[in-house]
């Protein structure tokens, strides 16, 4: 157990701007802010230690602070070197939380950050809760730290990245926890994933290019929930969008969607802007990189830098690199210039703020139902992946319906026996697809 470090941000001093932020974003989190409301007064997480690892953004802190007031003492990082808010960092510091966070740090900090979480106070409580985003805590829990998993009650994965590594441990034996796997909650993948790239990605690329988007020829990898939000998203800015799916099902929903869907080989020597959402390895290499136009753009908006071949990129040309600015880079390849955002990590948290505080405030309601389920009712649990009850999904919709001025239609009876649910729900079936 290390030396007791009572938090690490980049400058203190941005805590009253993140603090201003804050309470605006608390305006636009109704799930967020309700389940205070709910849950404030019994405040049912107390002795949880919660080490948070989720990018420490204005929207994460509204997170942290509703899971204080549940009566949590919490620890964070931030999963991913980029992602974090400065002056939202600071504000969590300010108001006494445990906070490892800043924005440009390197591979070792980020590590030593993350491992900063694991204990709580000057007296070293080891943490008892996970709450993580693409598994890095939880894998250095699991692996580095394997002492601590007795004392843990549970863990909530934010994203899909982070489930398809707990379905792998599963299948290997190698899951030590009981689960929630929040992504699949229909309120957060179909949501998050989907309207919040629709919003963040190409507010990322205006602000690390400033490119006329209109007319551009843009290609997005993979049209899984991300891939969807993501070509809509440029769409709307007046590009005409490819798509590539290795998935037929996905490609046809391209298709029928009005993108044109084509394999990268044919894309890359068409297209101005490369944007990968696959959540898998090595989507633009090599290859690609030779046969782009000059001045292409390069991004990535799944969770890790590998869907895009940088480890290549820099081994091979890193002597061309040269900065436009930071998280903005041009190498020269074979003659032509190509432009990498965020050195290949998520583009919308390096380049930009990532989603808006509403559809976090989705996602996030999701976490702290999560993180209750967990903390109460652990033995219920076997160490396996969860997703949450449909009617809790439902409930989170519910919770975001006024502040858009959204009003139910009331099921009636008669109504309710016909199509054989109940008044009060779930009401769809597991089946269900959204
Ligand atoms: P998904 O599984 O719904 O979609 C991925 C799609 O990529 C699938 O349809 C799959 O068939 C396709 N694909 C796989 N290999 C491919 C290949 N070689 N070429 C073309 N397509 C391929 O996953 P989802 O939810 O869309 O997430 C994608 C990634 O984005 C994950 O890493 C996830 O963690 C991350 N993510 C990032 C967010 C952000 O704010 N930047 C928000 C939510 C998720």
């Amino acid at each position: 157990t290390s030396t007791y470090v009572p938090y690490k941000v980049k400058d203190i001093a941005l805590a009253e701007w993140g603090r201003k932020e804050i309470k605006l974003a608390e305006a636009e989190m109704p799930g967020l802010m309700a389940l205070r409301a709910e849950f404030g007064p019994s405040k049912p997480l107390t002795g949880a230690r919660v080490a948070g690892c989720l990018h420490m953004t204005i929207q994460t802190a509204v997170l942290i602070e509703t899971l204080v007031e549940l009566g949590a003492d919490v620890t964070w990082s931030s999963c991913n070197i980029f992602s974090t808010q400065d002056h939202a960092a600071a504000a969590i510091a300010a108001a006494g939380i445990p906070v490892y966070a800043w924005k440009g740090m390197n591979e070792e900090e980020f590590n030593w950050c993350i491992e900063q979480t694991l204990f709580f106070g000057e007296d070293r409580q080891p943490l008892n809760m996970i709450l993580d985003d693409g598994g890095d805590l939880t894998n250095m829990v699991f692996d580095v730290y394997p002492e601590l998993i007795e004392g843990i009650k549970g863990l909530s994965e934010e994203t899909t990245t982070g489930v398809h590594r707990l379905y792998d441990r599963m299948k290997n034996g190698t899951l030590h926890l009981p689960s929630i796997n929040v992504n699949d909650s229909v309120t957060k993948s179909k949501f998050d994933n989907k309207y919040g790239c629709r919003e963040s990605l190409v507010d990322a690329i205006r602000r690390a290019t400033d490119l006329m988007l209109a007319g551009k020829v843009a290609v997005v990898a993979g049209y899984g929930d991300v891939g969807k939000g993501s070509a809509e998203s440029l769409r709307g800015a007046g590009c005409r969008v490819l798509v590539t799916e290795i998935d037929p099902i996905c490609a046809l929903q391209a298709a029928m969607d009005g993108y044109e869907v084509v394999p990268m080989d044919e894309a890359v020597s068409r297209a101005q802007l490369f944007v990968t959402a696959t959540g898998n390895v090595r989507i633009i290499k090599d290859r690609h990189f030779k046969a782009m136009r000059d001045k292409a753009i390069v991004c990535n908006i799944g969770h890790f830098d590998n869907e895009i071949d940088m480890a290549w990129l820099n081994e091979n040309y890193g002597h061309t690199k040269s900065q436009i600015k930071p998280q903005v880079d041009m190498y020269e390849v074979e003659g032509k210039e190509i432009i990498v955002l965020a050195e290949g990590r998520l583009v919308n948290l390096g380049c930009a703020m990532g989603h808006p505080s509403f559809v976090m405030s989705c996602s996030f309601s999701n976490q702290t139902l999560a993180q209750l389920e967990l903390w109460a009712n652990s033995e219920k649990y076997e160490n396996k992946v969860y997703v949450l009850p449909k009617k809790l999904d439902e409930k989170v919709a519910a919770l975001h319906l006024a502040h858009v001025g959204a009003r139910l239609e009331p099921l009636e009876q008669e109504q309710a026996d016909y199509i054989g649910v109940t008044l009060d729900g779930p009401f769809k079936s597991e089946m269900y697809r959204y």
